[in-house]
């Protein structure tokens, strides 16, 4: 499994500790920035795991910003994101079984350390059940060809 991480300088510390946690379980990671503390743009990054993930190269995306707003917002205007805010468990894993959630996206300034690395495995532990949730992401596809043409 290939995860693309992605930050704005508020979500940097949590995204060092998530890439930490990620490789210690052998997943492998990129980190497409920002690098450093310096105040930046989280739309840009944003953008950035985006395109990887609906290019394919990456499984899933995790997007931290300061509220994790920003940034899953700049996400979900690239057509095929699906890109979920989580602050709980239940919201993570559900956001895979049932949206088919492909970018994870998380608030450094709302979750706990320890609770944002449990989102992390509840969101790459889930699958998606297709089924009658497929006729809804179906429908989100359909808003996407309706207004970007
Ligand atoms: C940065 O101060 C902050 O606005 C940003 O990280 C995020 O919370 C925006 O949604």
């Amino acid at each position: 499994m290939k995860i693309a991480l992605g930050s704005d300088h508020a979500g940097l510390p949590l995204k060092k500790e998530i890439i930490k946690h990620l490789e210690k379980k052998g997943i492998e990671v990129r980190d497409f920035g920002t690098l450093s503390e310096d105040s930046c743009d989280y739309s840009d990054y944003g953008l950035l795991v985006a395109e990887e993930v609906v290019s394919k190269r990456f499984d899933f995306g995790i997007l931290i910003c300061g509220t994790g707003i920003g940034i899953s917002i700049a996400a979900n205007k690239v057509p095929g994101v699906r890109a979920a805010l989580c602050g709980d468990t239940f919201s993570a894993h559900s956001c895979r079984e049932h949206n088919d959630a492909n970018i994870l996206a998380l608030g450094q300034r709302v979750v706990g350390l320890g609770l944002a690395l449990d989102i992390v495995d509840a969101f790459l532990g889930a699958k998606y059940e297709g089924g009658r949730h497929a006729r809804r992401v179906d429908k989100i596809s359909q808003i996407e060809k309706k207004y970007n043409k």
